[in-house]
């Protein structure tokens, strides 16, 4: 998967492109993501890529050149655009599953109080927002979208580890996990983990999780048990 990012702080990207999981699909060139300085595109001897916003306002605007010239520059024409933006839809696992199975896409960053409008119009540019909060800039939530959408391509993770069996992914949070020791502190690992009992340890690993989704989320809860009643239903 190649991945464009469009951005004026390109050297905030290492936590992905170097480190842990991201960093070893990016070595193994499972994943390619392509750092573009929008200031490279700046035209005036400041390398300018902000401006006032007409009608007034406070903070600054990113103007358009120098990003139309990014764009351009990484053919996005002809892929997916999305820009990070506390206004945009809010993203989640069905979004994350769709980019997911893209080959290439494009991700915009901006700063201050965003980008010219007409940036996001002429491109047809989709608003992705990662919550009900505001960040300084886009970095950040594109690297919250890499990340969620990188893991699910297969070779990411490797073949032991399934993100599709994941608590959200199958509607329910995840059961609590435990490592060694067995006992920490007079705190025991629950028994039937170390009983070799793997059908009992499915059994345990599914009502810790029914449970804990009731208890957390009972909207996922909800919509669980509601997909159970409809597959009973289809396969009555
Ligand atoms: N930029 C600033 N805040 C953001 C948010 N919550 N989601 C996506 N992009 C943002």
């Amino acid at each position: 998967m190649k991945i464009d990012v469009l951005t004026l702080f390109p050297e905030m990207f290492s936590p992905v492109t170097e480190s842990s999981i991201l960093g070893r699909a990016v070595g193994k060139g499972i994943l390619d993501i392509r750092l573009t300085d929008i200031r490279d595109f700046t035209n005036d001897r400041h390398n300018r890529a902000d401006d006032y916003p007409f009608g007034g306002g406070g903070g600054m605007v990113m103007m358009a050149d120098p990003i139309f010239g990014a764009l351009e520059s990484v053919e996005a024409d002809r892929k997916k655009i999305v820009y990070m933006s506390p206004r945009g839809r809010l993203l989640d696992s069905d979004m994350i599953k769709q980019m997911s199975q893209l080959d290439e896409f494009v991700i915009l960053c901006g700063h201050y109080e965003g980008v010219d409008q007409r940036v996001l119009d002429y491109w047809e540019i989709e608003e992705v927002s990662i919550g009900d909060y505001v960040l300084t800039g886009g970095e950040l939530p594109a690297m919250v979208l890499i990340d969620s959408v990188a893991r699910l391509i297969p070779e990411v993770l490797g073949n032991e580890n399934s993100a599709m069996d994941e608590s959200i992914y199958s509607g329910l949070l995840e059961h609590p996990q435990y490592t060694k020791p067995r006992e920490y502190r007079g705190m025991q690992v629950p028994e039937v983990l170390v009983s070799g009992n793997h059908k009992l340890i499915d059994l345990w690993k599914f009502r810790e999780a029914l449970m804990l989704t009731k208890k957390r989320r009972p909207d996922l809860f909800d919509e669980f048990v509601k997909k159970c009643r409809n597959l009973s239903k289809d396969e009555g």
